[in-house]
């Protein structure tokens, strides 16, 4: 089985998590763009969705689904993302694809966030892919400053703007123990609009896909 395949067992298993008649929260990333095509159709079931990117938005549209804006939505009971790392926690990095702050803000409103991911992305501690924050772009130096006093190296990424209009520096060499404590931590620095670390409102399902099948893993309280 290739990783595309892996991807696709997922963005299928993710439809039984999609509610009637109601709006859902669509991330961004590959993995979720082959949810996009699963949700096409049964496009008529549901009532829209709202995207936690432009690229999505655009996708979904192309699908013929109609997304709708986050401020028009007072209920979203799920949002279908992907993530870059996940441990068993079902805390994660994302921001793999810069979408990380507008992810973040969706996720924020769904009252069930379920992650579709392969296996090659479960961990037991995050870390390994860096870290993207996402950076106002004057605060780029003392930003990475701040990162590089934590032991971290920030590195720009290259030719790349957010949605928002920011920059992204990804943070290599971090070994997490504690992430929800290092994304509040993370927060703090003055010019850092999100960083990547999705551990204070984390995933409450994870989809992993796996040569054996689709495991399904909650969140542990
Ligand atoms: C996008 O900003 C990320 O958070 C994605 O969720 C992440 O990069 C996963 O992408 P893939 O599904 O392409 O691995």
């Amino acid at each position: 089985m290739t990783q595309d395949d892996l991807k696709r067992q997922v963005a299928e298993a993710a439809l039984k998590y999609v509610v009637e008649d109601a709006i859902v929260g669509v991330g961004s990333g590959s993995t979720v763009f082959m949810f996009i095509e699963f949700l096409s159709k049964i496009k008529n079931k549901i009532e829209g969705a709202v995207a936690a990117s432009e690229a999505s938005a655009e996708r979904l549209k192309k699908h013929g689904i109609r997304v709708v804006d986050l401020n028009s939505v007072s209920e979203l009971p799920v949002y279908v993302d992907g993530a870059d790392e996940i441990t068993e926690y079902l805390h994660m990095i994302k921001g793999g694809g810069g979408a990380l702050t507008r992810e973040k803000i969706v996720a924020a409103v769904a009252k069930t966030f379920v992650c579709i991911c392969d296996s090659s992305k479960l961990v037991p501690v995050l870390g390994k892919f860096p870290l993207p924050l996402e950076v106002v772009p004057m605060a780029r130096s003392h930003v990475g400053r701040e990162m590089l006093r934590r032991k971290a190296q920030p590195v720009l990424r290259e030719n790349f703007k957010t949605d928002n209009g920011n920059l992204i520096l990804d943070c290599h060499g971090l070994t997490i123990l504690d992430p929800a404590a290092l994304e509040a931590e993370l927060n703090n620095i003055a010019g850092v609009v999100t960083n990547g670390l999705f551990a204070r409102r984390s995933a409450d399902v994870l989809l992993l896909g796996s040569p054996d099948g689709v495991k399904t893993y909650k969140k542990k309280i």
